[in-house]
């Protein structure tokens, strides 16, 4: 019986497999994928053996810096970044927890002084068992990384 994949190999580019079903749309718009020209596949929902049900995104032609790879593991702890060069997977990039993170996340409080000031968001980033906090360096408020609705 001949073996398909749900979503077509690539030549040349990154894989981002092992996404927790639901987060790989968040990861598109942190890393602002379709802000670029490359072309980029999504799975959502695929069935997956250790996880039940996972997303996977597939960028041809692009390589992410290790802050973006590290940025990834906000939503994807699990994740594994594969780097795709002739068909072939060439190499399985490892990545850890950001420590802070910065410009790309809102402050979900409102009074924040990142809201009327033309300041860039600055939050640090800690691990609470499975749950992963972000507390911002203006407010000092400190929040689940589900709260985050601009992601
Ligand atoms: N892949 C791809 N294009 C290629 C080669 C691989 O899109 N030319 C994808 C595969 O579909 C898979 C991921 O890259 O989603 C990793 O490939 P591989 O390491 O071959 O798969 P597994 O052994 O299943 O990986 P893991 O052990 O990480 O589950
Ligand atoms: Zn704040």
């Amino acid at each position: 019986m001949s073996k398909t994949l749900s979503v077509s190999a690539i030549n040349n580019g990154t894989v981002i497999d092992h996404i927790p079903a639901g987060q790989a749309l968040r990861i598109i718009k942190l890393l602002k994928f379709s802000n670029y020209k490359n072309c980029v596949t999504i799975g959502l929902n695929l069935t997956s053996k250790g996880l039940g049900f996972k997303d996977l995104i597939k960028i041809e032609d692009r390589f992410l810096s290790a802050e973006e790879a590290n940025e990834i593991t906000l939503f994807a702890p699990l994740a594994t970044i594969n780097i795709i060069k002739n068909f072939e997977v060439i190499k399985k990039v490892t990545t850890e927890l950001p420590k802070t993170i910065s410009n790309i996340i809102t402050c979900p409080n409102e009074k924040c002084i990142t809201h009327s000031e033309p300041v860039a968001s600055c939050f640090n980033v800690e691990q609470f068992a499975k749950h992963v906090m972000l507390i911002c360096n203006y407010c000092e408020k400190r929040f689940d990384r589900d709260v985050y609705t601009n992601l």
